[in-house]
């Protein structure tokens, strides 16, 4: 039997190196129970992860003063995916690891697609009392590399009162439209609804250039395509989300919204994501929407919800789907007997719920 992964797995099995970032704060506490449920249904579905563990992060750049050196970086390019918890302290000085790590790495793996899944599950309360389950089951795909986030722009005569701080939108038609591509593939395979979100009323540059590429992969796909602007689309997603399947958006809005989306599907805890390479280029990185979260670290009551789901949408990239509705599928049923107050507690039911599902086979 071939071996898609990096690591020659004994038996034939199916191997994958997975390089694991646990970060700051929260981040060890939540990856961890997502590695013990990726490995017990690597178990349940015949293949075997090789986990390999980088101290990248806000402890490790205050101890050494390191960001993401490059033999780092070298070794991730060669994993099959990266687990990332989540990096951040009050410490560090803002930008430093956002920049110099997060940012940076979605651009050195041309990480094109951030995959933001919101889902509202059956028990779980939602921000909106009247939103059903049904209501509320739509997917961001925000543009990861370019726009507000490409690091365009300065600032000239600092301190004085002529100080002049620019940020500038980075918009590239191939940019655009390999992201519009994946969208428009997604929505595809999804209820075939693509909704393009943007402020094309006011950023008419980069708005027209998103118009007219969502136009034609639209026309293309043989999809239709709706549109929002992004002040409207925050209405719609709290009035009527339904409308909502597949959004396709430029970095800021995609970052922005997404908050939303977890806030209306049960707060940051349980959202997931994931930075994708599609043309698999690269190594893609998956990490809960949620940051280190000081405030709770160590208190034992981190949800690792969003975490579990994050390694869910990479075993779907890997190819593991089976392994990867049976993530989701662990998670939906702990949430829907009522979510446990403690990371220990979710561990316990995330695993028993994923013997159930094995043994049901
Ligand atoms: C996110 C975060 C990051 C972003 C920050 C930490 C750089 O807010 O992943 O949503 O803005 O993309
Ligand atoms: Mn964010």
């Amino acid at each position: 039997m071939s071996v898609p992964g990096n690591v020659a797995a004994p038996g034939g099995h199916r191997g994958y190196a997975i390089a694991h970032l646990p970060g700051d704060g929260v981040g060890p506490e939540v990856t961890e129970v997502a590695r013990d449920c990726v490995d017990a249904v690597a178990a349940a579905h015949g293949f075997v992860v090789e986990w390999r563990t980088y101290p990248l992060g806000a402890r490790h750049f205050l101890a050494t003063g390191e960001v993401l050196p490059d033999t780092v970086l070298d070794e991730l390019r060669k994993a099959d995916a990266v687990l990332l918890g989540a990096v951040g302290s009050p410490d560090v000085p803002p930008g430093v690891l956002e920049r110099g790590l997060l940012l940076r790495l979605r651009a050195e793996l041309d990480l094109y697609v951030n995959l933001r899944p919101s889902k509202l599950r059956p028990g779980v309360p939602g921000a909106v009392s009247r939103h059903q389950p049904a209501d509320l089951d739509f997917v961001i795909v925000r543009e990861n590399t370019e726009g507000l986030y490409a690091g365009a722009g300065g600032t000239v005569h600092r301190g004085t009162p002529f100080e002049n701080a620019t940020e500038e939108s980075l918009n590239t038609r191939a940019g655009v439209e390999r992201c519009v591509r994946y969208a428009a593939g997604l929505a595809a395979r999804r209820r075939g609804r693509l909704t393009l979100v943007h402020k094309t009323n006011v950023l008419t540059h980069a708005g027209d250039l998103w118009r007219r590429v969502a136009a034609e992969v639209a026309a293309e796909a043989g999809l239709p395509l709706d549109y929002a602007h992004v002040d409207a689309a925050c209405l719609y997603l709290v009035d009527d989300p339904k409308r909502f399947d597949v959004i396709v958006t430029d970095n800021l809005f995609g970052d922005i919204l997404s908050d939303l989306g977890a806030a209306l599907t049960g707060g940051l805890g349980v959202a997931p994501s994931g930075n994708l390479n599609p043309d698999r280029t690269g190594a893609s990185v998956f990490e809960p929407v949620h940051g280190s979260a000081p405030d709770i670290a160590g208190t034992g009551r981190a949800n690792p919800a969003g975490a579990v789901l994050s390694a869910g949408l990479m075993l779907d990239h890997l190819g593991e789907q089976q392994a990867a509705a049976d993530l989701d599928a662990a998670v939906s049923a702990v949430l829907g007997a009522g979510a446990p107050e403690t990371t220990a507690g979710w561990a316990d039911a995330l695993q028993q719920a994923l013997a159930a599902r094995a043994g049901a086979r």
